[in-house]
Order: structure tokens, then C-alpha cells, then sequence
């Protein structure tokens, strides 16, 4: 099999809005959105587009020539607010399921992290549902693998009123 790591471009629209679709229907994105078609450009056109634009690491991962998953990390928080420590957020990364565990979202992730090294960026957020333990395994694996200290923190807290 051949695997490739593509930079998305603006060209890429409707195959990076097919994966944003995806990654809704997997369930695993916060605020639980609902799966349409509103949903997908709001998250393209607020998230993804701005980072594409600002050249951030928003990556396909391709596999003999079909793209099977996307990572999205911005630094667009950073251009906005002044952060002690200039700050990139992970977005979102999907891997279509039969796919998984087979390292490729590490892969994704190790080279969106030179591309932030090579920006001056040393610090990296994303958030993890609690129920997603295929989303902490993969992290896990990835701070293993690179060898680089992390820290667990914050909560969410969701109520009913
Ligand atoms: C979270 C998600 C992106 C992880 O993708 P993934 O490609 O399966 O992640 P990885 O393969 O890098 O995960 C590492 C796991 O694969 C295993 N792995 C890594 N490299 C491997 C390889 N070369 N061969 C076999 N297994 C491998 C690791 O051992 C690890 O498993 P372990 O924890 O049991 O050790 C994927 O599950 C997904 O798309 N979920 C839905 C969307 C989502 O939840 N996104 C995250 C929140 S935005």
C-alpha cells in the first residue's frame, strides 16, 4: 500500500468537506452536531478554511491515492489573542474506521508537529471526549512514540436546565 501526507488546499473543498462529514457522523466531535449539510461548511468555513489560509497543518492522509482521513490543527487562536506561549489547537482528526490502529493518525499528528516546530509553535492543544478511547490511545501512543512530555487537564461540564 502507498501512503501519502498531503497538504489540504482550498482547492480540496468537497473531499475536505466529505471527511468533515464523516468525522460528524463518527459521533466523536464535541457539542454533538448534528449530522447536515449546514454543519459541515459552518465547521469548514470557521475552522478549517482560516487554517488552510494561514497555512497551519491541515493534512490529508492518503492511501494508494484515496484520501481515508484528515487532521486540522490551527494557529489561528494565536493571531487572534495574545497566548503566554504562542498556541496551536487541534481542530479535529479523522481516520476512516477501517483504517484505524494501524498508526496513521500518529503519522498525521508527528507531521503536523514539524510543521508547527518549523512555524515556532511548542505547544499544542486538543480535547478529548472522555468516552473516546480510541482518540486517547491514539494521543498516548503518539507522546510514547515521540518521546514528549504532555499534561491531561481541564473538564467539561454539561448540564441539563
Ligand atoms: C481518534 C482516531 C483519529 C485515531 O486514529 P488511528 O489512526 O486509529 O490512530 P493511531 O493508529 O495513530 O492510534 C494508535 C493505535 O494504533 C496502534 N498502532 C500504531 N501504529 C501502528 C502500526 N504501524 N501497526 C499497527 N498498530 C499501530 C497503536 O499501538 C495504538 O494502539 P494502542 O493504544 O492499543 O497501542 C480515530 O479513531 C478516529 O478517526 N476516530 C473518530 C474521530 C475522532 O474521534 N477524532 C478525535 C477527536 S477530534
Amino acid at each position: 500500500m502507498k501512503s501519502l501526507i498531503k497538504k489540504i488546499t482550498l482547492e480540496d473543498e468537497e473531499e475536505t468537506k466529505s471527511l468533515i462529514r464523516q468525522a460528524i457522523q463518527s459521533g466523536s466531535l464535541t457539542h454533538a452536531f448534528i449530522d447536515n449539510q449546514k454543519n459541515v461548511d459552518r465547521i469548514y468555513d470557521l475552522d478549517v478554511r482560516p487554517a488552510i489560509v494561514n497555512q497551519d497543518p491541515v493534512l490529508f492522509f492518503e492511501l494508494d491515492g484515496t484520501n481515508i482521513g484528515m487532521t486540522c490543527v490551527s494557529t489561528c487562536m494565536s493571531v487572534v489573542f495574545d497566548f503566554e506561549e504562542p498556541t496551536a489547537i487541534g481542530v479535529f482528526t479523522f481516520i476512516q474506521e477501517q483504517f484505524r490502529r494501524q498508526g496513521f493518525a500518529y503519522r498525521l499528528h508527528r507531521e503536523a508537529f514539524i510543521m508547527l516546530k518549523n512555524m515556532g509553535y511548542k505547544r499544542v492543544i486538543g480535547e478529548i471526549l472522555t468516552n473516546n478511547s480510541s482518540s486517547k490511545d491514539s494521543c498516548n501512543y503518539l507522546s510514547d512514540a515521540l518521546g514528549i512530555d504532555y499534561n491531561m487537564y481541564g473538564l467539561r461540564y454539561e448540564c441539563k436546565i
